[in-house]
């Protein structure tokens, strides 16, 4: 026993006392770490036969698989449709396809050009229930039940221009025209909510749109002449 112990034991009266005085274990160090425990194994693997013998059950039976997601798969088309341009379409199988994927490559409307892919540009922009949005911004599931526009639905086949292209046709607010839909969209939004903008109302109405080769100018005069021929 340790010397200054065996002093204290005596001061204090004996065994008992020793016994009071032995350093304890921790309750950490006396348990055994026991049998190891297959419990949550075990029924995971339960869990797992049991779901493969359904699916067999299912296959046997000649019923469909169950689909992975309740987001995914053909029976979205039964949902609610994305109108384009006044047209009625199925909802997009893929709930993760983007909106301006959608337009371009399911229904095949071009005239919605991709630039950043990531909200900067303003290429992309459509008329969503009437405002412009940038349409690499949503997944197009998100319109399901809404109205888009794009720059294909905005004068009728072999009809008048549009105000707006009209303008833009006058004042030469275009030079490659890859910016020009997304302009275009964003203007009509614009004279929608202020018929008669302020110039400082125009430059927040195109603030999100970039041309990299006009210079701005022209479609300033542009935005003016669409409000002008919008009177008309
Ligand atoms: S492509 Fe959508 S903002 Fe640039
Ligand atoms: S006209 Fe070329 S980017 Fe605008």
């Amino acid at each position: 026993m340790v010397p200054g112990v065996t002093q204290e034991i005596r001061d204090r009266g004996g065994v008992a006392a020793a016994r009071r005085l032995r350093p304890r274990r921790s309750r950490a160090r006396r348990r055994s770490p026991g049998p190891v425990r297959r419990g949550a194994n075990a029924s995971a693997g339960r869990s797992e036969k049991s779901h493969a013998g359904l699916a067999a059950q299912r296959r046997r039976r000649g019923q469909p698989r169950i689909s992975p997601s309740p987001c995914a798969g053909p029976h979205r088309q039964g949902l609610r449709r994305v109108k384009v341009n006044g047209v009625p379409h199925p909802a997009p199988v893929d709930p993760r396809r983007l909106l301006s994927d959608h337009l371009r490559h399911d229904l095949g409307l071009t005239g919605t050009h991709v630039g950043c892919e990531h909200g900067v540009c303003g290429c992309c922009t459509v008329l969503f229930d009437g405002a412009p949005i940038r349409s690499c911004l949503i997944l197009a599931v998100q319109a399901e039940g809404h109205e888009v526009m794009t720059i294909e639905g905005l004068a009728v086949p072999d009809g008048p221009l549009h105000p707006v292209q009209q303008a833009f046709h006058e004042c030469h607010g275009l030079q490659c025209g890859f910016c020009t839909p997304g302009f275009v969209l964003s203007v009509v939004g614009l004279l929608a909510e202020h018929p008669h903008p302020t110039p400082e109302q125009v430059d927040e109405g195109i603030s999100g749109n970039l041309c990299r080769c006009t210079g701005y100018a022209s479609i300033r005069r542009a935005v003016a002449r669409a409000a002008e021929l919008s009177k008309q």
